[in-house]
C-alpha cells in the first residue's frame, strides 16, 4: 500500500516535471530542441497524468468499503449439510483455495500469477479452522462468498467477481457447515490477502480488470438435484465455465484474461457417457489429451453422475 503511494506521488512529479520540460524547451532558440522537446515532454507529461489519474480512480475502486447486511444464520449443521458442503468444495472452491487442488482447504495460491499482466497478488485465504474463518460468523463467511466482503468490510477482489456467489442460500450454508467441520490445518497467508501493484490499479481505473459485481440481497433457491437441463443450468450459474468458454458457451474471446475454451457445442455431438469420461480421465473421444494447467477438468471430474449428466444435458440442448 504505501510503496503503491510513494509511486503514485513519484508518477505525479514526473507528470509536472515533464510539463515543466515541454514550457522550458519552448524559450530556447534552436527550432529543433524547441518543436522536438516540446512535443516529446509534453507528450510524457500527459502520458504519465494520465497513468496517475488511472491510478487513483483504481485505489478510490479497490480502497472503497463495500456493504451489504450480514445475515443471521442458525446453521443446523447436519452430516447431510456437511458431506454437501465438502463436496461443493471439493468439485469448486479447491481450484483455487488448495495448492494440490483437492481438500483441505489451506488457501496460499497466488491468483495473480494466473493473469497474464503482472497486477500484483492475490493470495487465496486458508478456509480450514487454522485459518482467520475462526473467529468469523456463519453470517460473515456467507456475506463473504455471496458479495466478495470480508469481515472488516473490506472487498475481496477475486471472491468478488467469481461466479460462486450463485451458489443456492441452502448451499452455502452446506458450505459452512463443512468449512467449520474440517480439520484445522496451518498455512500463513499474508495479511491483507489482496496486494494489487501500480499496474494492477492502472488496469482496474481504465476497466481492465472488472471492479466488483452488484451486490446479491435475495434469497437464491436452486432447483432440486437430479439429472436434469434445470440442473445443469444451475450448476453452470456458480462455476466458471462462462469465464473461459465465452458468455455463451459459444467458445472464449482473444485477448480475455483466461485460457482460450473452445465452442462447447461440440459435446451435442458426443454420448451422455463419451461426455461424463472426457471429464473423469481428461481424454476426449477425438483422443485429445485436454491441458489440466487450462482445463480444469480434474475437480470438475469429481462431480457426481447425477451433476456430470445435468451438464451434458444442458450442454448439449445448446442453441
Ligand atoms: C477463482 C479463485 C477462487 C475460487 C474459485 C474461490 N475462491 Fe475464495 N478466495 C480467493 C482469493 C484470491 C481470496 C483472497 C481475497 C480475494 O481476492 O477475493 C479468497 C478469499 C475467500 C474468503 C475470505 C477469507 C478472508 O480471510 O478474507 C472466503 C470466505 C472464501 N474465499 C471462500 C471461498 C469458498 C467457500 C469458495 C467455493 C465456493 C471459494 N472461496 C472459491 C479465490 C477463490
Ligand atoms: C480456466 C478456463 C476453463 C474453465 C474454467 C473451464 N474450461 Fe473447459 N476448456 C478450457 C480449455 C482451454 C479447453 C481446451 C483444452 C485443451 O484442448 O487442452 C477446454 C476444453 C473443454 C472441453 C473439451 C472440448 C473438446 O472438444 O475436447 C469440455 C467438454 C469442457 N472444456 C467443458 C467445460 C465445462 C463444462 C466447464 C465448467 C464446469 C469448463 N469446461 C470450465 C478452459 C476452461
Amino acid at each position: 500500500m504505501f510503496i503503491n503511494i510513494f509511486f503514485l506521488l513519484v508518477m505525479m512529479a514526473v507528470s509536472v516535471l515533464f510539463g515543466w520540460l515541454a514550457r522550458r524547451s519552448w524559450k530556447t532558440r534552436n527550432t529543433f530542441s524547441k518543436w522536438g522537446g516540446r512535443i516529446l515532454s509534453g507528450l510524457l507529461s500527459v502520458l504519465v497524468g494520465f497513468a496517475s489519474i488511472a491510478t487513483v480512480i483504481g485505489m478510490v475502486k479497490s480502497y472503497t468499503p463495500r456493504t451489504a447486511p450480514v445475515p443471521d444464520l442458525k446453521l443446523a449443521g447436519t452430516s447431510e449439510q456437511i458431506q454437501r458442503g465438502e463436496h461443493i468444495a471439493d468439485t469448486f472452491c479447491t481450484s483455487c483455495h488448495s495448492v494440490s487442488k483437492e481438500l483441505p482447504l489451506t488457501g496460499g495460491v497466488d491468483i495473480g500469477e494466473d493473469i497474464p499482466i503482472p497486477v500484483g497478488a492475490f493470495v487465496s485465504a486458508n478456509l480450514t479452522p487454522a485459518g482467520p474463518l475462526k473467529d468469523w460468523s456463519d453470517g460473515e463467511i456467507f456475506r463473504a462468498i455471496r458479495n466478495g466482503i470480508d469481515r472488516d468490510g473490506r472487498g475481496l477482489f477475486v471472491m468478488s467477481n467469481i461466479r460462486g456467489r450463485n451458489l443456492s442460500d441452502e448451499d452455502l450454508q452446506a458450505l459452512i457447515a463443512y468449512l467449520r467441520s474440517q480439520p484445522a490445518v496451518v498455512n500463513e497467508t499474508p495479511n491483507p490477502l489482496d496486494q494489487p501493484n501500480i499496474l494492477g490499479f492502472i488496469m482496474l481505473g481504465i476497466g481492465v480488470l472488472p471492479s466488483d459485481q452488484p451486490l446479491i440481497t435475495d434469497v437464491i433457491t436452486a432447483p432440486s438435484k437430479g439429472p436434469t437441463v434445470e440442473y445443469g443450468e444451475y450448476i453452470l450459474s456458480y462455476q466458471d465455465c462462462r469465464d473461459c468458454h465465452g458468455e455463451n458457451l459459444l467458445g472464449g474471446v482473444e485477448d480475455q484474461l483466461t485460457p482460450l475454451g473452445p465452442n462447447l457445442k461440440v459435446v451435442a455431438g458426443w454420448t451422455q457417457e463419451q461426455f461424463i469420461a472426457t471429464l473423469r480421465t481428461g481424454v476426449d473421444p477425438s483422443n485429445h489429451a485436454l491441458d489440466p494447467a487450462k482445463m480444469p477438468w480434474k475437480s470438475i471430474g469429481r462431480m457426481d453422475d447425477e451433476e456430470l449428466t445435468a451438464i451434458y444435458l444442458y450442454l448439449s440442448g445448446l442453441p
